[in-house]
């Protein structure tokens, strides 16, 4: 997060950050959201919870990132010794009676992220004024009903460096007039003709719905910040994200996720392989449009394929403009620029 402007955005928003599955009673899972080092506890007879990785006597991380959690009745930080239960509460502090002015535990909890359960996700805001979850999630959980509230289990991911700015990636996911053409022999198989696009909005969320060549419907959900939801009719879900990094460059963030035991370590790989086929397609796409893109180039009119892309956008804006920051005609250019 190095721009202002996106970390405000990034801040409205709430963050799928591990399976439920990944995280039981009485376990912790260290995690990086955003440069942002978090804890994620669920304290027996509680819900989870997510703090600041972070001790509040000299700021050091209570334990290290790692792909699993660890069963743990108490945080004991490796520098001083100061010991929190898994609700955030200080336990005790070594040699307490050694401090200046007197020692008030309650005094130094652990700072505390707003936390929730949703569909098969733990989800985190950085801040207390994201909006609602519900509101967040409003077209996925009426629409994917089914996928929604399985128990699932993370079967597969992958990280690619993106030489773009995160925008560049997120509209071209959020862009259906290109799959046709870009994507022939790979997600195109999936989503099938063009004409029977559906398209489905919500206040934060946008669909692409097509009928599956398998039975059922085939279901990408485009939502804040900057992630997307595929959902297949047998309930497995991907979960792509594009996270800022410095300018010009974003990460591409994909897990796999699928009902439980439904889905076997070959099938799991293939695919796994299936999607980054079309995803390094749209690599090579989004690296070049970056390089095309400087205060000269003004863009084409959009497509009624692009309408999710408008969508977004119109949401990015308002975010902006919320914030104080951007100017009012500027802004609407761009975009009168884009519906024209
Ligand atoms: S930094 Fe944690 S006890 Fe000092
Ligand atoms: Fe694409």
């Amino acid at each position: 997060m190095h721009h202002w402007d996106c970390h405000f955005y990034a801040n409205r928003f709430w963050h799928p950050v591990a399976a439920v599955t990944a995280l039981r009673p009485g376990q912790t899972l260290a995690i990086t959201l955003l440069l942002q080092p978090l804890l994620l506890t669920w304290p027996k007879g509680s819900r989870p919870r997510a703090f600041r990785n972070r001790c509040p006597h000299r700021g050091v991380a209570f334990q290290a990132d790692a792909d699993t959690a660890t069963s743990r009745r108490r945080l004991i930080c490796p520098y001083h010794g100061w010991t929190y239960n898994l609700d955030g509460a200080l336990q005790s502090a070594a040699r307490e009676s050694g401090f200046e002015n007197g020692f008030d535990r309650q005094a130094w909890g652990l700072g505390e992220l707003p936390c929730a359960i949703e569909g098969p996700f733990i989800w985190v805001a950085l801040t207390e004024g994201a909006i609602p979850l519900e509101q967040q999630l409003a077209l996925i959980q009426s629409t994917a009903v089914a996928a929604w509230s399985r128990a699932m289990e993370p079967r597969g991911q992958a990280h690619r460096r993106l030489t773009c700015n995160w925008k560049i990636a997120h509209d071209n996911t959020l862009d259906d007039y290109h799959v046709a053409i870009a994507h022939p022999t790979t997600l195109h198989r999936e989503q099938g003709p063009v004409r029977d696009y559906v398209h489905r909005f919500s206040r934060y969320v946008n669909l692409l719905e097509t009928p599956h060549p398998d039975g059922g419907l085939f279901q990408t959900f485009g939502l804040p910040p900057w992630t997307h939801v595929l959902v297949w009719p047998d309930g497995r879900i991907a979960l792509l994200e594009f996270l800022p990094e410095q300018a010009l460059q974003c990460t591409m963030q994909l897990q796999l996720f699928a009902p439980t035991g439904s889905v076997d370590n070959t099938e799991a790989e293939a695919w796994l392989r299936q999607l980054l086929t079309f995803l390094n397609e749209d690599k090579a796409l989004v690296e070049s449009a970056q390089r095309g893109y400087d205060d000269s180039f003004h863009p084409g009119p959009a497509h009624q394929l692009e309408q999710r892309i408008l969508h977004w956008q119109t949401l990015y804006r308002e975010q902006l403009l919320e914030a104080g920051m951007v100017n009012l005609d500027r802004s609407q250019d761009a975009i009168s620029a884009l519906r024209a």
